[in-house]
This record gives structure tokens, sequence and C-alpha cells, in this order.
């Protein structure tokens, strides 16, 4: 036995050979210390050894025997916090918070010349939400947030309520929880893109000590489902089994190890020894749909003999007739990259039967009520016994409306009788969960001289890869907003879903509309070109305006509707600030281009499918309210948002307010956290149930006071009757008394759904050798109503416009020929560091919305579809050179632009 002393306390205790210092201490207990990577490029599990910071994961734990280790647990002293703890406190420089204790580790460290080159000195340390610019507000010693005071909290830029917990380390994400007898699960993948599982020995597997049990696809239900997760599970193919006998993507799942250990599972994996046969491939969705391709389904899964599973299509007016009257046209094929959600908290879950003898299921999911239905339909058992929760989850961004580890651990939880973990790696995260669909989009595109557009025809192929689930809702997506944004007479539109051999798509912030926005809004800055009207001008004259039908290529009716407009307000904004300018100028020499480039981007607020959440209040004994919501917090301050919407309602404090989200047992139904529904849906549960409890309060009141209800109204903690005040303590006193519960439930659905819009103005250099890319001036205007909390939507927008910088410039998921990712790890598949990420201004359109709740609209996803063609149209504006396939790395660039001169 060897002696540790952590935060100042002494443990005795021994690695396992091999063993890094992160998951020793985690073994302790220690669970502000993460896990991103567990290869050095994250910075999640940064601690301090003797006072300095290290990536944990790459320490082995015997190094760390006599030095003093210090995590994010034991930096705050007497109960104070520590300067730096305060400061990221009242910067409120996290969203989901998964990556600020090794962000505040490394911080702390920091001398004040390394704190005047950020971009240097937090290179270590990766955030996928914030976009850094909280960060650097903590840093520079900015207080981003406002007291919360009773009837004041619409608008109010509160803090996440759980700041403390968060920049603390106590904040318990999925995996921190100890249990008795866990037992660690493990996968075999997939190494071939397509094969037969023939046989699968696993006799070496279970002999290594520690192995329980092995499953593959002969042990599991055969029942199809899909892992995506929605309302509705027919808008999904059912494609998908726990274990399939044949692999369709490198990185599928071949066999289930569950051990004592995480190491011993591995190990297992390894000890299996499977015979596949190697089945013919497909990559390229074009190719797919060719005659004579490799079908990867059953035949009822797609049309005709083909691997099309969902192909949508529509006309309004007469799109050839429009062609005939345009002045000039335009056409070019665009496209854009997979890339992966890249939350810093890898996919995992933790089952076990609890003494009520129902399945519980600990999960870091984005829906799980949605999940609850499709285990019980995989499982064959009612869903009342089971439970599915979430704790803190680290990030979602889309990449967790999945059903892709609760399924196997509650499998094996119920076959073994003993909890069962499973936790992903980083590797698995890049080529076994899903991805933003790679697709191909045609646009062709007329216009009159005046710049009024006359037709609009868009082509897509979607490669969906393996698995169909989202397929045909990101396609319908892909479909909808960016060619309704524009009023043009005749519009016309294809588009495939097609099966490849590649890994799934999924669900990913902006959700299809991402992909055909770069492709139309790079179209309308051509066709600009041609006419040579100015961008800006080019949209006002054919965006969408009130009155206008919000149509696409489809005749039907359609549920959006404009509860506000204030898309002429942000290309107004974004255009007067690019004017303005930020002093920020080109570097030196010749070979240095600058070009400014702009893109709007509009967003039905929520998906065209049924969405539905539910809300529950209370009033307690002590005259505070508790309020839950099914709605899941990941990073998207829906928690904070829903507390702001109550608190307005009850003209009280938010902190008098506690809540509990995301459990099927201790909260109302929730369809799921995505397509930007939290304020729109769920946060009209909160404000319907909000309202009738002040309503019901006021009512009780009125008759205990004898004074009409007109003359009642609540006040922070009492109720005022004519001239006297009534505390809710009081109140609910009264009301025990008469087996008045003051308690009330509501439900809201998402119907009609309004409008939201973004706009996104860049300016840039661009080298013309080296195709280096340098952001110089970078603004956003969002309409999105009434801002709930102004802090929190800024730090979504700043983190939804870094990822579609990361889209843009940096990300690129590498596969070769035979579809294995040739760059699985952060380091060299990187998302945007401190220093790729440009400062962003975000400013707000003054609308109010007349459907969202209390004015407010979505906005969490739509912020990245504008910022790729926009910066596509800056470097055509810069270069003459247009960019029509994303990435825009420098290889790219230097290559085209070689190719041009
Ligand atoms: S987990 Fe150690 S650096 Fe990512
Ligand atoms: S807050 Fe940084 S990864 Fe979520």
């Amino acid at each position: 036995m060897t002696h540790f002393q952590v935060n100042g306390r002494r443990y005795a205790a021994k690695p396992t050979a091999g063993q890094c210092l992160r998951t020793f201490l985690r073994d302790l207990d220690v669970f502000g210390v993460k896990k991103g990577c567990d290869a050095g490029d994250c910075g999640a599990c940064t601690v301090h050894i003797d006072g300095q910071p290290f990536h944990s994961c790459l320490v082995p734990a015997f190094r760390g025997e006599g030095r003093e280790i210090t995590t994010i647990e034991g930096l705050a002293t007497n109960g104070e916090l520590h300067p730096m703890q305060k400061a990221f406190h009242d910067a409120q420089a996290f969203q989901c918070g998964y990556c600020t204790a090794g962000m505040i580790m490394t911080a702390v460290t920091l001398t004040d010349a390394q704190k005047t080159d950020l971009p240097h000195a937090l290179k270590g340390n990766l955030c996928r939400c914030t976009g850094y610019r909280s960060i650097n507000d903590a840093l520079l010693g900015r207080c981003n947030i406002e007291p919360d005071e009773a009837g004041k909290a619409l608008g109010a830029s509160l803090p996440n309520p759980f700041t403390d917990a968060i920049v603390t380390g106590k904040a318990r994400y999925t995996m921190d929880l100890a249990i008795e007898g866990l037992l660690h699960l493990k996968v075999l993948r997939s190494p071939h893109a397509h094969a037969r599982i023939v046989s699968i020995d696993r006799s070496a597997a279970l002999a290594v000590p520690g192995v329980v049990a092995v499953y593959a696809w002969e042990d599991v239900p055969k029942r199809l489902f899909s892992s995506a997760l929605h309302e509705d599970h027919l808008v999904d193919p059912d494609d998908i089994m726990l274990l399939d006998n044949v692999a369709r993507f490198v990185g599928q799942r071949v066999a289930a190890v569950v051990a004592e250990t995480e190491a011993a599972a591995e190990a297992g994996c390894r000890a299996l020894h499977v015979e596949y046969e190697i089945l013919p491939t497909v990559f390229d969705p074009v190719l797919a749909v060719q005659p004579g391709a490799p079908l990867l389904h059953d035949k009822d899964l797609v049309t005709a003999s083909n691997n099309i599973f969902c192909t949508l299509q529509g006309e309004i007016g007469d799109v050839a007739k429009g062609f005939k009257e345009a002045d000039v046209l335009h056409e070019q094929t665009y496209s854009t990259t997979r890339v992966q959600h890249v939350h810093l908290e890898t996919h995992g879950s933790i089952a076990w039967k609890g003494e009520d003898d129902r399945w519980h299921i600990r999960t870091s999911s984005q829906a799980p009520f949605a999940a609850r239905q499709k285990l019980a339909y995989i499982m064959g058992i009612p869903p009342r016994d089971l439970h599915v929760f979430t704790e803190r989850v680290g990030g979602g961004f889309g990449g967790k409306q999945e059903l892709v580890s609760e399924d196997l651990v509650l499998f094996a939880t119920m076959k073994l009788g003993r909890p069962v973990k499973w936790e992903w790696s980083r590797e698995e995260e890049f080529i076994g969960a899903t991805t933003r669909h790679q697709m191909t989009t045609r646009v062709k595109i007329g216009a009159r001289k005046d710049g009024t557009l006359t037709a609009l025809d868009v082509e897509v192929f979607s490669n969906t890869g393996a698995y169909g689930g989202h397929g045909g809702e990101t396609l319908a997506a892909a479909m909808a907003s960016p060619i309704a944004a524009y009023r043009c007479a005749n519009k016309k539109g294809i588009g495939h879903a097609v099966y490849t051999n590649m890994t799934p798509g999924g669900g990913f912030r902006g959700y299809g509309a991402s992909q055909t926005t770069f492709a139309v809004e790079c179209a309308i800055d051509e066709l600009a070109r041609l006419l040579d009207i100015d961008p800006f001008e080019m949209r006002r004259k054919n965006v969408v305006r009130p009155g206008d039908n919000i149509e696409s290529i489809w005749k039907e009716p359609n549920d959006a509707s404009f509860g506000s407009y204030g898309i002429d307000e942000c290309l107004d904004i974004v255009e007067r600030e690019l004017q303005k300018g930020n002093g920020v100028t080109k570097p030196e020499g010749a070979e240095w281009a600058e070009g400014q480039g702009v893109a709007l981007a509009m967003l039905e607020c929520g998906p065209p499918t049924e969405h539905r959440s539910g809300a529950e209040m209370r009033l307690l004994p002590d005259g505070t309210y508790h309020l839950a919501c099914g709605s899941t917090e990941m990073g998207n301050g829906i928690i904070t948002a829903h507390k702001q919407i109550a608190a307005s309602m009850l003209g009280t404090r938010v902190d008098d307010i506690d809540i509990i989200n995301a459990d099927t047992d201790r909260t109302p139904y929730d369809t799921g956290t995505f397509a930007s529904t939290g304020v729109v849906v769920g946060g009209k549960a909160v404000h319907l149930a909000a309202q009738a409890m002040s309503d019901d309060i006021i009512n009780f009141a009125s008759r205990y006071a004898g004074v009409a209800i007109d003359q009642c109204r609540l006040d922070n903690d009492s109720v005022i009757c004519g001239n006297q005040r009534i505390s809710l303590r009081e109140l609910h006193a009264e009301g025990a008394k008469v087996d008045h519960r003051f308690s009330v439930s509501r439900r809201a659905y998402l119907s009609p759904r309004t409008i939201a819009f973004n706009v996104q103005g860049v300016r840039l250099a661009v080298h013309r050798v080296t195709g280096e890319i340098r952001v110089l001036h970078s603004v956003h205007a969002a309409d999105i109503g009434r801002p709930i909390n102004p802090m929190q939507c800024r730090g979504q927008l700043d983190g939804a416009v870094a990822m579609g910088y990361g889209w843009a410039l940096v990300e690129n998921m590498v596969h070769d020929d035979e579809g294995h990712m040739v760059n699985p790890q952060l380091r060299n598949c990187r998302i945007p560091t401190f220093a790729d990420t440009p400062h962003t201004d975000i400013f707000f359109a003054d609308t109010i919305d007349l459907i969202g709740p209390l004015g407010a609209k979505s906005q969490g996803e739509c912020g990245i579809n504008p910022v790729a063609p926009a910066v596509s149209n800056a470097l055509a504006n810069a270069t003459g050179v247009r960019f029509a396939h994303l990435p825009f790395t420098p290889d790219r660039l230097f290559a085209k632009l070689a190719a041009a001169k």
C-alpha cells in the first residue's frame, strides 16, 4: 500500500499496473477530475502536482506518490472560493461546465505574462460550449451577472443555479457516481465497413480474469429500432439492433464484454476472435444509388432497388418558367463535411436494479423520456418498469438525442442482476457515434436585373451512413427553412437520404438546415455578384416578410408563423457594424487579400413533428417553490431560463424556486431537449404552470383574507391583499388545514412555431500563398425575441458561432478508402481552441414574440448556420474564387487559389 496526499487528505491506496493518475483519483471518488479524451488533448483532467498543472490522464498514478496533489475540490479554502473560482463564477465562464474544473486548474497557475497571451496559455484546455469568450472574461476579471431581485427575473443576466457546484467540482455528471458492485461494459467494434459476422470465439475473452460475460448478436432481443430519439418513432427507420450479425460501418459494435474492471473489459474485447465475411462497400451517396451498388439493408427499408431510404420533393409555382424569366442564372454544387459534436463529456450510462424492483438508468441524454419508451420496446417490458434520468450532462449539441449506450447497459444489468456502467472513449465518439450528415447540394437560382428572384431549384444528396436515424428529419430540415427564407414564386427541390457504409449521421446543432443554408447563402451571393448588387441589399430585397407564406417547396399547410420579425434589424445591425469597423487591419503584405461576407439563416422554432413538455409547480411550507420540468440541462442554460420564467410570473426571486429536471420518475413528460425547444416548449409549460400557480395562490389568498381577487397580488414571498401582507408560509399553513395543496401541472405543445433569424458578418484576410485565414471582424445579430437571460443567450450564440467557425475552418474527419477514420483523436481531428476562435460581437434585434413564452424565441441552434456561408462569401469577395466545399483549411485553399492563379 502506498500513500497519496490529495487535497490535503492522506489516502492509503495502490494504483493498478499502468493506471494513470486521472482514473486513480476517480477511484478515490475525487470526481472533479474529468475525462474528455484520456490522451492529453482536452485538459478536462488537469490537476496540480506540487503546484504545477498536469493533464492527469498522461501521468502514471505512481508518480503522484509522496507529492502534493490538488484537484478542483481542493482549491477553495475555509469555505471561500479561490479567486479564480470566483472569477469563473462572476463571468459565468461555462455552459455545461464539464471543462471548467480543468480550465480553472490551468488558469490558476498562469502568470501575469501568460494571461496576456491566453490563446497560447490555454492551448491545452478545450471548451466546446462557450466559444471561450466568457472564459476570457473570467481571466480579465469581468462580471457578467446581475443580482437576483424579486420581480425582476425576466431579462436579467442571472447566474446558473449550479454555479458554485460547477466551479468547485462538486457538480455530479453522469459518471460521477460510486456504486457498490459496479460492472464495466466495453464493446468490440467492427474493423470492417461491411461484413457479415460468421462466428465469434468467446473462450479467450471469458478466460480473462475479471470478465463476467460476453454478449453477441445471438444473445440479444431481435428487435429492430432506430437510435434516434423523437416523439414519433415512426419518423426514423427501424434499422438497428442491439448487436447485429452484419457490420455496416467501421466502428459498429460487434460484441459487448462485461467485467469487474474497465481494464478487464477492454482486455476481454481484445481477446475476442471474430471471423468476418467481407462484403462490398459503398461510401459515396451518389454511387450508392446507382444500379448494382451494394445494398446495405433489406429492401423494405429502401425505395426501389438502391440505398435511398427517403426522398422528399416538391414544387411551388413553375420553376422552368421562372428560369426563363431570369436575366441571370447561377448554378453550382456545394458540399459540407461530416463533423462530430465533441461534447466534452462522452456518451455513457449506468444501470442498476433498485429496491423497488425496477430498472434505473442514469444517462447522459437529451431525451430521457423518449429513451425510456424505446428501451421498454427493445427489452419488451412496460415503460413503468424503467426509470431514466440525467444528473448533469456535459454537452450534447444533438449528439445525445440518440440511444447509443443505455440499451446495452440495461440489457447487461437485466442479465446479470448487477449494476453496469459504460463510458465511451473519445475514439469511440469519433468512430461509433453519429455525426453531422454530409450533404452535397446543387443549387440553381435565377433573378431579374433588379435582383428579384424568379426561380430556385435545390437538389440534395444526404449521406446518412449505415443507419437512417435522423436521416429523413434532417433532410426535411435541409429542404425547409433555408429555402423558405426567401420569397420566390417558383421553387423546386428534391432530396435523397442515402445509406452508405459510413459512420451514421445524426442530429447536430442546425439539424440539416446548416448544410443547405451554406449552399443557398453562397448562391444568393453569387447572384448578387453577377448583378452587381450589394449582398445586404440582395437579401433585403428577397427575404420573407410578414404576411408572406412561409413556404419551401411544398404547397401543404405549415404551422410556422411570424410571432415577431427582426431579420431587417439584424441585417441593418451587421451592415452597420461592419461599416463602422473594429480597427483591426489585415496583415502587411501584398499576398494578403481582404474581403467581407454576410449570410442569413432562418429557423422555424422547433421541429415540425410533435413535441410536448410538462411542468409542475408546488408551493412549499417555507414559502418557496418547487418546479419540475422534463427538459434536460446540458449547458443550454434551460434550468436557469425556466426558473426565470417562473420567477417572473410569481414576482419572486429565482433563488426561491428549486428545480428538478429530466427524470422520468420525478418530472412530467418532455419529448426531449432538442430542436431548440427548451424555451418555446419546455419554457411554455413552465410559463403556464407558473401562471396557474399564481392564480391558485391569489384565489386562495383572496378567500382567506376576504379581499376581492383584483385587490390581491403576489409580491416576492407574500401576497398583498388590500392593505394586508400575508406571507406565503402562512398561506401554505392555512392551505394545509383545508387540504389545499398549492400544486399545479400544465402541458405545452409546439404549434404554431414562430420564426427566428440570424445574420453573420465576417471581414477576413486570406493569404494567397499559404491559404491562411485570419478573421478580422466577426459580427452576429440574432432575432430571438425577448432574451430571457441576455448573458446566457449571448453565450449560446458565442458557442454556436464558434462551432460554425470550427466547421468552416478547422474540423475535418478524414476517412480512408475502406471507411476507417484516420484521425480519431482530438489532436488530429481538431475542434477550435482558444486561439482558433475569433471574438464575435453579438447583437439582438429588439423584438418581442407573440407566440413564444414571455416574448422569447429559440436561439440555441441557429447561430451556427450563417457562419460557414459568410466565410465563403468573404473569401469570394477577397479572392474572386468561390470556395464551395467545406472545410476551408489552408491546404485546400492553397490548392484552389493556386489553380485559379
Ligand atoms: S482527459 Fe486528460 S487531457 Fe483530456
Ligand atoms: S462549458 Fe466548456 S465544454 Fe461545456
